[in-house]
């Protein structure tokens, strides 16, 4: 890897994907210092060198590069809120949540209003190739503050599938694309299995040959959930997935039945109490649990 030169990098967000990501900034030599609304997160990344926080104010206040890697828009709208106020002018701010390309582009906006740069850039990828830094990464910014902001999302990213996508908005745009992808065919799993079950089709069977087709890169990192029916540990959250169906729908202009669909199956696996499973549950809910009448 070629040798990038120290930057002062405030990271906000430490949970599943956040804490990894940044332990990839600590390592590299960045000064870091790093923030998460729930102390105690940052142990591990205080033992690599990073300072924690007491709060945005004090995470970002000299800070080069702020990134966030928090639950959605709500979130990153009322954390950027702050960061607005606090990082001095000239920063870049890189918001690697999923969060849509609409609020992407009114956090790009007020940030530019304060003379700072903004980079949407949310990641494809789960929480080990977070660890392992080979995440890919769907960029959308100027030409200017993503030259900056390259070497950073490098650290975590699989070099070759870092892409700049186009201005703000166009990395949260294609996140969508892809997410909506996933619950699709999550919701596709659940019914082949439900009707499985109805044909009295042997469940191993099923997913050995299901693991071989179409569907087979969903079976295949699910397949000792889909096994077992125990939707834990959890790497992508039922939650998370729930959110970016709702996204996913929202930014459309017209209706995406199989997506509507998807997100209905999403609701009714929560309601079920599989929110905070890993979102393989869908397949789980509907597969194996019976009721989803509403797909
Ligand atoms: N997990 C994956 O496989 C994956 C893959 C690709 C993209 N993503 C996206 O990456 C982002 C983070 O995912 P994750 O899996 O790391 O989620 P997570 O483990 O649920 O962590 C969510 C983070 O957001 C923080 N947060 C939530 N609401 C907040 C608020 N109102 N103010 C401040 N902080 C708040 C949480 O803080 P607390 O600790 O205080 O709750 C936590 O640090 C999401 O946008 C997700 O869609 C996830």
């Amino acid at each position: 890897m070629a040798e990038v030169a120290a930057v002062r990098v405030a990271f906000l967000g430490l949970g599943r994907m956040g804490a990894p990501m940044a332990a990839h900034v600590a390592r590299a030599g960045h000064e870091l210092t790093v923030w998460n609304r729930t102390p105690g997160r940052a142990t591990d990344l205080v033992a690599l060198g990073a300072r924690e926080a007491a709060n945005v104010a004090d995470a970002v206040r000299d800070a080069e590069v702020v990134v966030t890697m928090l639950f959605g828009p709500d979130a990153v709208r009322e954390v950027l809120g702050q960061v607005a106020e606090a990082v001095p002018a000239g920063g870049l701010v890189i918001d690697s949540s999923t969060v849509g390309p609409a609020v992407a582009h009114d956090l790009g906006k007020a940030l530019r209003a304060k003379g700072i740069g903004f980079v949407d850039a949310p990641v494809a990828g789960s929480v080990q190739p977070a660890i392992d830094g080979t995440l890919g990464v769907l960029a959308g910014g100027s030409a200017d503050d993503y030259a900056t902001a390259e070497p950073l999302l490098r650290l975590w990213g699989d070099p070759a599938r870092v892409r700049h996508l186009g201005p703000v908005g166009a990395g949260s745009a294609m996140k969508l694309v892809v997410n909506l992808t996933l619950g699709v065919a999550m919701g596709g799993v659940g019914e082949a299995l439900r009707l499985a079950g109805d044909l009295g089709v042997d469940r191993t069977a099923a997913l050995d040959v299901l693991a071989a087709g179409p569907l087979g890169t969903t079976v295949g990192t699910k397949r000792a959930m889909l096994d077992s029916g125990d939707f834990t540990p959890t790497g992508f959250s039922l939650d998370l997935m729930t959110k970016d169906l709702a996204l996913a729908l929202d930014a459309a202009d017209g209706d995406l039945a199989l997506t509507r669909a998807a997100l209905a199956a999403a609701r009714e696996a929560t309601a079920a109490g599989h929110g905070s499973d890993d979102y393989a549950a869908i397949a789980g809910h509907i597969g194996y649990e019976g009721s989803a009448d509403s797909i």
